[in-house]
């Protein structure tokens, strides 16, 4: 969602904040801006579309010793000029960028009005910029300022700072919304995510909750919310794992379906050294200890997330699953020592980090299961388990949703020392690549045929039926073609009733449980004169069916045959003229609720 940027001393300021904004366009935004000194002003050019806009608008060079920048994904005040960061205080002494959604502002923004206060945008940004301006008032410190500005805010924050008394600053304040410092030689960066800052610096400082920092080009210091000093530790990013390099492929998308194969394998020898597994004993120790899990995730993580509790149950061990957003407002804790699971491809997800909260009121353990190393929830959690599948850039998530799948497989088949699991995901790689080679262009070829579809279904049974969810949310993402995914056995409670001529479908079949009963959902969709288009494993499959795959472990459908779904919606939006990797409203980091 929205990105920040910041820098102070020698450095090409300009260079930073739009390449900077530029590497984190792939969280979303909707609108930019930066703020510089010239002459000792601060100046503020802004723009609503994309940053190269902004680039432009802004003066070729800019020679300034501070400077911040920002990209806005809309939420208080429509994508304009004015709703745009940087943001002002009333009087300009106080210039902000902000991340986050402040949930009291109406009621802050009252007082200040009462006060005299007049406000030009919509946004809660401006409402924190006037609001510090205010407090500096009664003559406090900048850092006391910030300590009692950050105790009335409600809600989620991350804001870099400029003060127009004080030039050789940059001020940070965090609250459940990602920033952090990278220390250089002579100069200080700032940035929502560590892909702006990795290619100057590896020194990382990940903010916390309620801390502040002051930055000068020599100088960090951090500071908790009683002003105490903190001891400044680093974080270990690995700058290959950032890499936002497209390889040679049009989008990021295509190349991160291709990266599927290597991050499975790859997870496998992060956590099988060929002899035992080698998951954190303290985590399999709670994991035997659990008598309940329960699964946290939003969209595709929520989806893998399903396939992770098949997992737990099929090991005999209950396991519930919850959309963050709805377990956030109705938390479900069932047994007598549960255990928590979040999956978050980002591990900033605004909903995880709200359930986050109230699991660590409730005292109950929780594991992690992340992309992205130093995130908020990775941070926060009791035990983390890193897919180190590489920076995700598309919006839609295809490898790490996989590696999410691999990683469960693995944990779970650890809790019983199943090492066959590592055959089984070899198995599904194998899988993965004869689709690259064999299918791909047959899946394009469809996705051309039906890409004018109003609607699309995805039929499936168990563990298919919990990949083709995944299916639909691809599709309906990138490619803005309606999609369900239904279970084929309620297809006559209802769903059946959309099926109309020509209605498209894509059924799953590779198990051979639900086999025969899947095959019946076909005739019945194929009466109402459906467009039918079956993928199914050799031994379940009939002469006529589209995609025809060798048999694999069923469990691991999520994962052998995700590239098939995956590919068919990249093309279906490349078909339609679409964004692939940008599509449109969605962002790839949902910092806000
Ligand atoms: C996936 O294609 C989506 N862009 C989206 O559903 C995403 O999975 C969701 O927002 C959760 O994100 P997270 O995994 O970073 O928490």
């Amino acid at each position: 969602m929205c990105g920040i940027v910041g820098c102070i001393g020698k450095i090409n300021t300009k260079k930073y904040l739009i390449e900077g904004l530029k590497t984190l366009d792939y969280r979303g935004y909707d609108s930019a801006g930066i703020a510089y000194l010239n002459n000792n002003q601060v100046e503020i050019c802004k723009t609503v579309g994309s940053v190269s806009l902004l680039e432009e608008k802004s003066p070729k060079e800019i020679t300034s010793f501070i400077g911040i920048g920002h990209t806005r994904w809309a939420t208080h005040g429509v994508p304009c000029d004015i709703n745009s960061h940087p943001v002002q205080s009333m009087n300009k002494t106080i210039t902000l960028v902000h991340n986050g959604v402040i949930e009291n502002f109406m009621e802050i923004k009252k007082e200040l009005m009462e006060k005299g206060y007049k406000f030009t945008s919509a946004t809660d940004s401006e409402v924190i910029a006037s609001l510090i301006e205010d407090t500096l008032k009664s003559g406090k410190s900048m850092l006391k300022t910030l300590q009692s500005v950050m105790k009335k805010l409600e809600g989620s924050f991350a804001c870099s700072i400029i003060w127009e008394e004080d030039k050789k600053h940059l001020y940070l304040i965090k609250r459940s919304s990602p920033i952090m410092v990278g220390v250089g030689d002579g100069f200080n960066l700032v940035a929502s995510d560590a892909v702006p800052i990795i290619e100057y610096t590896k020194k990382i400082i990940d903010l916390d909750d309620d801390q502040i920092a002051i930055i000068s080009d020599k100088e960090v210091n951090l500071y908790d919310i009683h002003v105490r000093p903190v001891i400044i530790k680093y974080s270990d990013k690995e700058p290959s794992l950032l890499s936002r390099d497209l390889n040679g492929y049009p989008h990021f998308m295509l190349k991160e379906i291709e990266e599927i194969e290597n991050v499975v394998r790859r997870l496998c020898l992060n956590f099988f050294n060929g002899e035992e597994f080698t998951f954190d004993p303290h985590l399999m120790k709670d994991l035997h200890a659990a008598d309940n899990i329960i699964f946290i995730g939003c969209g595709t993580s929520y989806h893998a997330s399903l396939v992770g509790a098949r997992f737990f149950r099929k090991q005999e061990i209950d396991a519930d699953v919850f959309i963050a957003s709805e377990w956030a407002y109705y938390p479900q804790i069932s047994g007598k020592n549960p255990f928590v699971i979040l999956l978050s491809q980002s591990g900033e997800t605004a909903d995880l980090i709200h359930c986050m909260r109230i699991i660590k009121e409730k005292g109950i353990k929780t594991l992690v299961v992340t992309n992205t190393k130093g995130s908020t929830l990775e941070r926060n959690a009791d035990y983390s388990i890193l897919l180190n599948a590489g920076l995700e850039v598309s919006v839609a998530s295809t490898k790490a949703y996989s590696a999410q799948v691999a990683a469960l497989a693995l944990l779970t088949s650890a809790l019983k020392d199943r090492k066959k699991v590592v055959v089984d995901l070899n198995e599904a790689c194998k899988i993965i690549s004869q689709i690259r080679v064999r299918e791909k262009s047959r899946l394009q070829a469809l996705a051309n045929k039906l890409k004018d579809s109003e609607h699309l279904f995805f039929l499936g049974r168990g563990y298919d039926h919990d990949f083709c969810l995944e299916a639909s949310l691809k599709l309906k993402e990138i490619s803005y073609i309606h999609s369900e995914a239904i279970p084929g056995g309620e297809l006559k409670h209802g769903p059946i009733a959309l099926i109309a001529q020509d209605t498209p479908v894509i059924v799953f079949i590779s198990d051979p449980n639900t086999a025969s009963s899947m095959r019946n959902n076909i005739q019945e969709v194929k009466a109402r004169g459906a467009d039918v288009y079956v993928v199914a494993t050799h031994s379940l499959s009939k002469e006529d069916d589209f995609i025809i795959i060798p048999d694999y472990p069923i469990y691991l459908s999520s994962i052998a045959i995700a590239p098939i779904a995956f590919y068919f919606a990249y093309y279906a939006s490349l078909a339609k003229g679409y964004n692939v990797d940008k599509p449109r409203n969605l962002a790839k980091s949902v910092t806000v609720e």
